[in-house]
């Protein structure tokens, strides 16, 4: 089985003994990217005070432009941050929870973010409503679940436009539309977004909304852009305060101090690379990929290939039957199957059902899904 793009595999520098089929958590940037980062990284130690004193904050708005043009955005519209993490820690830290104040988040939602959500409704007093969402809901139901649970004091939602341990597409349309006419506000996570669906955030009008840049756009680590609706640009401030505090969003976030924007500086010939591919064949070939490697460990688990169908994103799942003891048990036949086989994947858990997530990427080729359905099926069914 050849699929389409093949002849891209070369351009990562990905080690060659092991199964990369694991894209969705940390990315991989193409060598191209990384010699466009290394190339930054030579000219501020060239010369550090003309980079930092007189070059840096020209250069972090021209490639925040280039990343707001590629996501439909005027250059002001977006502020360019480390993660989805940052993001998210700078939304809740932010928002202006009182006493008696409730946030909703869905059972689906990424664990660290919902951390971040509860520290900040525990020190305000407030109350963490989750909504639980089964698996094969449609939009129409996620949508009045969510209204359901919304009353006179839910404050804000917090939902995954892609779910991490799931992989699904949430209606975060409708949900954005539902927060408005109730005068709630919305967090869009995401994280997963950028570079694998077409995305309209003007339309969407989400009040906060961050995605990578690192993961589907394989922009160097520590890319991602936070979306601030005007309505909060006054009020919500970077967790660091350095010298540019004192001007409007999205400057502020530009400078914090003396770091490393290597990363937001190369993230524009991340997009170039796969411009010159083209974003809708991109997405066609990583999906191939997906589909093709989610059916083989389905196969070779004995599931039908009707289960979980996956939504139109380079992630699909595989239920994996017969395991229990949440995340410590993902973690332990994630490590096997990567330190005993050679294949990086992802096994996840939600709602007390696991999963395998298969991920699709131009670097990955049949061979890659044959060795992963081979080792998950010797693991757990010898
Ligand atoms: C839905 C979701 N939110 C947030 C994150 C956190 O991203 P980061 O570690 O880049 O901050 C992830 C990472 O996988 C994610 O999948």
């Amino acid at each position: 089985m050849i699929f389409d793009l093949h002849e891209q595999r070369e351009a990562w520098a990905l080690d060659p003994t092991v199964h990369h089929c694991n894209h969705g958590s940390y990315g991989a940037v193409p060598s191209v990217v990384r010699e466009m980062q290394r190339a930054v990284q030579d000219q501020v130690q060239q010369n550090p005070v003309r980079f930092f004193a007189r070059e840096a904050q020209d250069r972090v708005a021209a490639a925040r432009a280039q990343i707001a043009a590629f996501l439909g955005q005027q250059p002001e519209q977006i502020a360019l941050v480390r993660n989805a993490t940052e993001a998210a820690s700078t939304t809740l830290r932010g928002f202006p929870f009182q006493r008696g104040d409730e946030a909703i988040v869905l059972d689906q939602e990424y664990g660290a973010v919902v951390y971040a959500v509860q520290r900040a409704l525990a020190s305000a007093g407030g109350v963490l409503r989750e909504v639980a969402i089964p698996m094969d809901d449609d939009a129409a139901h996620i949508v009045a679940a969510v209204e359901a649970a919304i009353n006179s004091r839910t404050r804000l939602l917090v939902v995954d436009h892609i779910t991490s341990a799931t992989a699904r597409i949430l209606p975060v349309q409708q949900l954005a539309d539902l927060c408005r006419s109730k005068g709630i506000a919305i967090a869009v996570d995401a994280s997963h977004a950028p570079g694998q669906i077409d995305l309209d955030l003007d339309r969407l009008d989400a009040d906060f909304w961050f995605g990578n840049l690192h993961k589907w756009v394989c922009a160097p680590l520590g890319s991602a852009v936070y979306r601030i609706a005007p309505r909060w640009q006054a009020r919500m401030r970077p967790l660091i305060v350095s010298w540019r505090d004192v001007e409007g969003y999205p400057a502020p976030w530009d400078m914090l101090g003396t770091v490393d924007v290597s990363a937001w500086l190369a993230a524009p010939a991340a997009i170039d690379f796969f411009n010159r591919i083209g974003w809708q064949r991109l997405r066609a070939a990583n999906q191939e990929r997906m589909r093709y490697g989610r059916e083989m460990v389905l196969a070779a688990l004995g599931l039908s290939k009707d289960i979980l169908p996956p939504d139109a994103i380079a992630m699909g799942l595989v239920p994996l039957p017969h395991m229990e003891g949440g995340r410590a048990a993902c973690a332990a036949l994630q490590k096997r199957l990567g330190e005993v086989y050679r294949v990086e994947s992802a096994i996840t858990t939600c709602a007390g059902a696991y999963y395998l997530r298969v991920c699709g990427q131009l670097y990955n080729s049949a061979a890659d899904y044959e060795a992963l359905a081979s080792a998950i099926s010797t693991e757990l069914r010898g």
